[in-house]
């Protein structure tokens, strides 16, 4: 185990299944300290959202998840901690290269390419949230992708040299917790404002897709549940929670 200048216990392993399985094994069995991290070189069973694998060359890009533990907030506003992670990333990465946006909910994308995933996975323990495992994949320095993903990019293909990952992920894990704090102390904050501002597509209309086919529309705004308000060209708004829609790339 290596101890960074910052207040993350960093459990560094050069192979695991998945590190949002292995963190949450260890919190059932062990008193995981909150702000633990879990990075790895390689998974061997890396996991995506909606069932899909996630693939990573060894030891090219981070791997990682964190564990919160925000049973402070009310099960109907875990939204706010996929806020905060996805621009906690998107702002460090702002640091290297012009381009990069959330796509709803939370993957960061440079351009129509997507650099980053991530998988949160929230425990629920009556109304609050007793555990939050967020799984956190970059492309760091990985040039050649044979992964079905859509569009894959990492940021040494967009800056055009290679980068430090654990530097990366010390800055990202920085952001992330003073986000967290912000949070922490409710204090009246512009984090979906931020979120809004740094959308994929905001003010546009795209081609989406939801179980009745392809229609275009707008994005109009985030409801604090998740909630994604979109409004087609007629004028009318339609919502819909994560899974219930794609976007057309
Ligand atoms: C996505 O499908 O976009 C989410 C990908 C999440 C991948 C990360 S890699 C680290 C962590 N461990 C996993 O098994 N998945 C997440």
């Amino acid at each position: 185990m290596h101890c960074l200048d910052t207040p993350f216990e960093l459990i560094r392993l050069e192979e695991t299944d998945s590190t949002s399985s292995h963190l949450r094994m260890l919190c059932e069995t062990d008193d995981m300290k909150e702000f633990t991290v879990v990075t790895a070189d390689y998974q061997t069973a890396g996991r995506g959202q909606r069932g899909n694998s996630w693939e990573a060359e060894k030891g090219k890009n981070l791997l990682f998840s964190l564990l919160l533990v925000p049973d402070f907030l009310q099960a109907n506003r875990q939204f706010i901690l996929s806020q905060i992670i996805a621009l906690g990333i998107k702002e460090e990465l702002d640091r290297y290269a012009d381009g990069f946006s959330i796509k709803w909910p939370n993957d960061i994308y440079w351009k129509e390419r997507k650099i980053c995933g991530m998988l949160i996975e929230n425990d629920l323990t009556g109304q609050s949230i007793s555990r939050c495992i967020a799984g956190i994949g970059i492309n760091i320095n990985q040039t050649v992708f044979h992964s079905p993903a859509p569009n894959p990019v990492s940021l040494a293909q967009i800056t055009g040299k290679e980068h430090d990952r654990h530097l990366v992920l010390r800055n990202i894990l920085q952001r992330i917790r003073q986000y967290y704090k912000e949070v922490q102390e409710r204090k009246s904050t512009d984090i979906p404002a931020r979120y809004y501002e740094a959308l994929f597509r905001k003010n546009t209309f795209a081609g989406y897709r939801d179980k009745s086919g392809r229609f275009i529309a707008k994005i109009v705004r985030i409801e604090p549940s998740g909630l994604l308000i979109l409004q087609r060209e007629d004028g009318t708004e339609h919502a819909y929670a994560f899974k219930e829609i794609s976007y057309e790339l």
